[in-house]
């Protein structure tokens, strides 16, 4: 791989080669280059991962874990083997503590189903963040349906940071489970996870982080953290769609129950019950995305040879560039921390006067993907007193130079609109 090419010890990453890996930036839309902003969506995929997938169907396609034929084992082997990278990622102790899952979605449900469902009881609380996506709300609302788990929640201050002070009063024995999101797909927020999981195992609690906008965006390290679980989608991460992860202690993954049950995750199957096969095929029931997550772990490989740290410095680079001309826009409203430390880039903002699905068509207009609406985090929304927004999410394939043409962008909006 030219990845030379890519980083340099002294500049970091370089964006305009890291682009000539990912096929889609030949595409013109409506006649103009794309410049693809709608990151915290889903990224774009590079060529390897694409010729990954090819690979596999021309070279490899069998099902795994089934027959002794050679594709059955070379696919057994590589699909193994893309649990191992994700595992190294985030620096697990073992790849049976990652389960392959089609999304976050799917993982953060795993945990709920898997073990709050037999672990949590009546009178049992769980704090969460007000600016949880949905993901990692919804789900625990069906424990406070059907087993009379209690919900609370840790609000924001004006900037959209955590209240901390408020998190600790909220804490008590009774607390089972702190589920926090690392970084907000709003805000951009990154949330002080060491200080919230060592807070909420005081107290016994598990935490449950949802890393779907942080894993893609700076270096993770689970073992330093010290969650019990964590979530994450791969489809953000250059991988391919329909893919995502769990990661789970392995005491805890051993003792948890399935949550889809059927083929390939038994170990033996009588008439009158069956034992579940090791980690983490246990939770991998049926047939699984092979393909899919064979590709997952070369988006992983990619991410690695760039180098997560090269990756957030870039993107802390285009946040800087990007808040800085944003704020100087007459009528534009930002929101989240104004400290570049405490964020990720993504940055949501309203035009006064312009509603935020207009704005995202003028720029579309001009080649320009940005995400409008309420970026399914709608209690936050309403805590902050917003309906909809648009979002400009970055990856390690934008440029300042794209971060120029948003901002003519808008400015053409404002125009149109008279505003
Ligand atoms: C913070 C956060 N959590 C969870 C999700 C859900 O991810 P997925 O679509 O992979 O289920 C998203 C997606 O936008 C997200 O931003």
């Amino acid at each position: 791989m030219a990845t030379q090419a890519r980083t340099d010890a002294k500049r970091g990453l370089d964006p305009l080669k890291v682009r000539e890996d990912f096929p889609i930036f030949q595409r013109k839309i409506h006649g103009k280059p794309l410049i693809y902003l709608d990151n915290a969506a889903t990224t774009q995929r590079p060529r390897p991962v694409i010729e990954a997938l090819e690979r596999f169907y021309t070279r490899m396609n069998a099902n795994v874990h089934r027959a002794v034929h050679t594709l059955s084992h070379e696919a057994s082997v590589a699909y193994e083997e893309a649990h191992k990278k994700v595992a190294r990622f985030i620096n697990a102790r073992s790849w049976r503590e990652i389960i392959f899952t089609r999304n976050a979605t799917e993982a953060l449900n795993l945990v709920m189903y898997g073990w709050g469902l037999w672990e949590l009881e009546e009178g049992d609380e769980i704090v969460l963040t007000i600016m949880e996506h949905h993901s990692n709300l919804v789900p625990w609302m069906l424990l406070r349906e059907r087993r009379g788990v209690v919900l609370k929640f840790i609000d924001v201050d004006e900037q959209g940071r955590l209240k901390l002070d408020e998190f600790k009063r909220l804490l008590s024995p009774r607390t089972k489970l702190v589920g926090v999101i690392h970084a907000s797909n709003v805000l951009g927020t990154i949330n002080p996870l060491p200080e919230i999981v060592e807070a909420a195992h005081r107290v016994g609690a598990r935490v449950v982080v949802d890393a779907a906008q942080s894993a893609p965006h700076l270096p993770l390290d689970v073992r330093a953290l010290d969650c019990d679980f964590l979530a994450a989608s791969g489809h953000k991460m250059l991988g391919p769609t329909g893919t995502g992860f769990l990661y789970g202690k392995r005491e805890l993954l051993e003792r948890m129950e399935p949550f889809l049950r059927g083929g390939d995750m038994i170990s033996s199957v009588t008439l009158e019950g069956a034992t579940w096969n090791e980690l983490p095929w246990k939770f991998e029931a049926g047939t699984p995305s092979i393909a899919d997550g064979i590709a997952l772990g070369v988006a992983v490989d990619y991410l690695m040879d760039l180098g997560l740290e090269n990756v957030y410095a870039h993107e802390r680079r285009l946040l800087e560039y990007a808040l800085e001309r944003l704020l100087k826009l007459e009528g534009v409203v930002v929101y989240g921390p104004h400290d570049p430390e405490d964020r990720l880039g993504v940055i949501s903002f309203n035009v006064e006067g312009v509603h935020p699905h207009d704005l995202a068509s003028v720029l579309d207009e001009e080649g320009i993907a940005v995400r409008s609406g309420h970026h399914c985090a709608q209690p936050l929304m309403r805590r902050l007193g917003m309906d909809n927004t648009a979002r400009a999410s970055f990856y390690i394939y934008n440029t300042e130079d794209e971060v120029d043409r948003l901002i003519e962008g808008i400015q053409r909006a404002k125009r149109l609109f008279r505003v």
